[in-house]
């Protein structure tokens, strides 16, 4: 059992004046593994404040300093690669391959960022005009449970290249894996007080650091409906928001694309992060024509997916999060049935053999885009297929969604894919691919899956804001 009764505050690991507690569990098996102590209005109100006080000097740094720092917090990710990786597998169920791609990433935006933090332009000068790029002040992070390091990392590297310093509040389910990546911070040789992490549940520290007027900016992972409360909330002391939200993908296969490739694609792309991430392709959009032959080859193709057996390489889907993910997932797997959805394969209770939180995966075939199953973010392995007769159709089907967050397309004719592409609402487009190898790209939302830009410079823009020197 592992005790998590520390929080950090201006570089210190410190008890926290919060009483609260909550179990961790290890999702594979349901046992309880760990407990976090949680922090309360006090102990946030002391992170702001630590933050607040280092702020003064740090928005004073060089990109020089800067850089050295990013490049240490990237070194100190590798250098406890290992035990980041098991505490990923232990307390969020991630299969192993998964987990390791995940955590060199984590270290990999602290160098993005550093290169993007480089080349940025924090000054320009003008004709009769100076126009600086300051740092906005103190950021507050709330991050989720799917993927604790690189949605820490995320909203950090850029805090520091802009020269900010950051309260984060992780979720509190993912607490063993945040301690880990804590005592990397740590060892980074970072200012003290420019990076805090205080365990808390979003009603209390999240809230707190929603309302606080010290607080410039609020960046959060998580899904819409908190997405909403924050974005709200954080209006009253006109706080600027980043909110990286849910979505529903759409996965567009084309009437010409190579079924052999592009149905193992799907599924790869729908289940990714055992169906537990935000950008999964969830809506799988096919011609009718070709339904029977697709749904053959779904068939065929869940037969390599690996349930299950965590520490093989092979393995692809791990158990959900918690208890309730689990629920929650059992409930729209009934709903797609309740509504006349087909089950192609999966279905209701656990996989064969597994215990704990896992679900099975589940396709479901006959799906209109009107069930809820098709329009609801479910953030599980649950997917649908669903038929289209022209392009067009497919396209308006792909757009018929409150999200935009991220579509798919399959096509022999990657021209043509990229017109289509061009039509879909979305902040990113992959086309015969589940992976943008582009580094310098921006992630984020079109419509209700968020607001602003992460990544590279666009994730140091969201931290800065222009002033006007003028004689
Ligand atoms: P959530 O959106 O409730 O929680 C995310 C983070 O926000 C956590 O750190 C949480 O403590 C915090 N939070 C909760 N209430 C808050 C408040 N009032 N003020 C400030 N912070 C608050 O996500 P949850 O409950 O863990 O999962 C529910 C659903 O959200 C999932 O089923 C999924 O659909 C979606 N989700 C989407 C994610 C994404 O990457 N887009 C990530 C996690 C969840
Ligand atoms: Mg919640």
């Amino acid at each position: 059992m592992k005790i998590i009764d520390k929080i950090y505050v201006d570089g210190r690991f410190t008890a926290p004046h919060g009483t609260a507690t909550q179990d961790l569990y290890n999702p594979s098996t349901g046992e309880k593994i760990g407990i976090v102590h949680l922090g309360d209005q006090i102990d946030t109100d002391q992170a702001i404040e630590a933050a607040k006080k280092a702020f003064v000097t740090f928005s004073k740094s060089t990109v020089k300093e800067r850089g050295e720092i990013l490049q240490r917090l990237h070194d100190a990710i590798l250098a406890n690669e290992e035990e980041l990786n098991k505490a990923a597998v232990e307390e969020y169920g991630s299969p192993i391959s998964a987990t390791k791609g995940r955590t060199r990433y984590a270290a990999q935006i602290f160098r993005d960022t550093k290169a993007a933090m480089e080349s940025f332009e924090f000054e320009k000068q003008l004709e009769y005009a100076t126009i600086v790029n300051e740092p906005l002040g103190i950021i507050a992070a709330i991050t989720p449970w799917n993927a604790d390091y690189t949605h820490i990392c995320g909203k950090l590297a850029p805090a520091i290249a802009a020269g900010c310093t950051i309260v984060i509040k992780p979720s509190e389910l993912s607490a063993l894996q945040t301690q880990i990546l804590t005592e990397c911070f740590d060892q980074a040789g970072v200012p003290k007080g420019v990076i805090n992490i205080v365990n808390g549940t979003g009603p209390v520290v999240g809230t707190v650091l929603t309302a606080h007027p010290d607080i410039a900016v609020v960046t959060f992972t998580g899904s819409t409906q908190i997405g909403r409360v924050i974005g709200s909330k954080a209006a009253e002391t006109m706080k600027r928001v980043t909110l990286e939200l849910g979505g529903k993908s759409p996965n567009i296969i084309l009437e010409d694309a190579d079924l052999q490739k592009a149905i193992p694609l799907a599924l790869a792309i729908g289940f990714s992060n055992s169906g537990q991430a935000c950008h999964a392709g969830t809506r799988i959009l096919v011609p009718e024509s070709k339904l029977e032959e697709i749904k053959s080859l779904i068939i065929e193709n869940m037969k390599n997916i690996r349930i299950g057996d965590l520490w093989n390489s092979e393995s692809y889907i791990g158990p959900m999060v918690s208890q309730k993910q689990y629920d929650t997932v059992q409930r729209y797997i009934q709903s797609g049935w309740d509504q006349g959805a087909e089950i192609l394969v999966g279905g209701p209770g656990h996989p064969e053999g597994l215990g704990g939180f896992y679900a099975k995966p589940t396709v479901f075939v006959n799906v209109t885009p009107e069930m809820i199953i098709a329009k609801e973010e479910i953030f599980g392995p649950v997917l649908c297929v669903i038929t289209y007769k022209t392009e067009e159709e497919a396209i308006t089907i792909a757009n018929d969604t409150i999200y935009g967050l991220s579509a798919y397309i399959s096509s022999g004719d990657t021209e043509k894919a990229k017109q289509i592409a061009r039509q879909i609402i979305s902040g990113r487009v992959l086309i015969n691919t589940a992976v943008n190898r582009e580094s310098q790209s921006p992630f984020g939302g079109f419509k209700q899956s968020g607001i602003g830009r992460t990544s590279w410079a666009y994730g140091i823009d969201e931290y800065v804001e222009p002033k006007v020197i003028a004689v």
